[in-house]
């Protein structure tokens, strides 16, 4: 087959990646990207994402960055009117911001309450706000894909973070919810479930002993890196997951099987 016909899946669409500005939100952004879209990567942290862009632009793509809190309704609602001149149509939405890697393990009868908010705003309220605040744009684009990201560590109940695991539990019921509202408009919600994956951001929220039995426990006997989660990320942009919605991907190299 001649490949020079093939065009690039994600070609023509604009997409959003929350935080983008490090670790797989960054990663993310990249394969979009590679992959022939133009994503606009967002964040709470305002040099990690110009550092991010200017990474992915040096490497020749195109990428453009935006700040903004995503669990604030006024800085996401900002952004979406920022965004609607230049973007009518935002073919897809990464949910990925989470308070994650600054988390202090902790058992829960010590979890701050006011940290125990802030997760939940964060990691649920924000994704939440952001499909809200971008829907004009997402059904202007007719069959928009929206992903949300959860996380293996709810199906572990891994002690240490109730606040994070009771936050990521959150995320499969909202994709259930959005997917069901927002069929008619031909959007589809689907959730990206990774397990234990490294970035480049270092974090002491397991032991080795911990990432030793995340392994033993595994079909793939290696931890995950970032680079295993982007293609089934592109995926879900992609037209080619046009008839799946309310699903969850568990890209866990075989954690636990359902
Ligand atoms: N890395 C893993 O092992 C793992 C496993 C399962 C799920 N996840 C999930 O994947 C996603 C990315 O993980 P990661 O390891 O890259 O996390 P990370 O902590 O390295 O990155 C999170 C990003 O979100 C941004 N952010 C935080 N609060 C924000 C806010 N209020 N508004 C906008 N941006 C905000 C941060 O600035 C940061 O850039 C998260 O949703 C995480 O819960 C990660």
């Amino acid at each position: 087959m001649d490949q020079s016909t093939v065009t690039p899946r994600l070609a023509g669409k604009t997409l959003v990646v929350t935080g983008a500005g490090q670790g797989i939100g960054k990663a993310y952004a990249a394969r979009l990207a590679q992959e022939g879209a133009e994503v606009l990567l967002v964040d709470i942290n305002e040099q990690a994402v110009a550092a991010a862009v200017a990474d992915l632009k040096a490497a020749g793509l195109a990428v453009a960055g935006r700040v903004a809190d995503v669990a604030d309704p006024r800085s996401v609602q900002r952004l979406a009117e920022s965004l609607r001149p230049a973007h009518p149509r935002i073919h897809g939405l990464i949910n990925n911001a989470a308070v994650f890697s600054t988390i202090k393990l902790a058992s829960f009868w010590d979890i701050d309450p006011e940290q125990w908010d802030k997760v939940m705003a964060v990691n649920v309220r924000g994704a939440w706000l952001m499909v809200t605040a971008l829907l004009p744009q997402l059904r202007a684009a007719g069959q928009a894909s929206i992903v949300n990201i959860g996380s293996d560590a709810v199906w572990m109940g891994k002690p240490g973070y109730l606040h994070y695991v009771t936050s990521k539990a959150a995320i499969y019921g909202m994709t259930h919810g959005m997917a069901r509202e927002l069929g008619a408009d031909g959007i589809r919600v689907n959730t990206l479930s990774p397990g234990f994956t490294t970035t480049e951001v270092p974090r002491d929220t397991f032991t080795q002993a911990q990432l030793d039995g995340i392994m033993n426990a595994q079909a793939f006997k290696r931890l995950a890196d970032a680079g295993d989660m982007v293609g089934v990320a592109a995926f879900l942009m992609s037209d080619d997951s046009r008839w799946m919605t309310g699903q969850t991907f568990h890209v866990t190299g075989g954690l636990l099987f359902r």
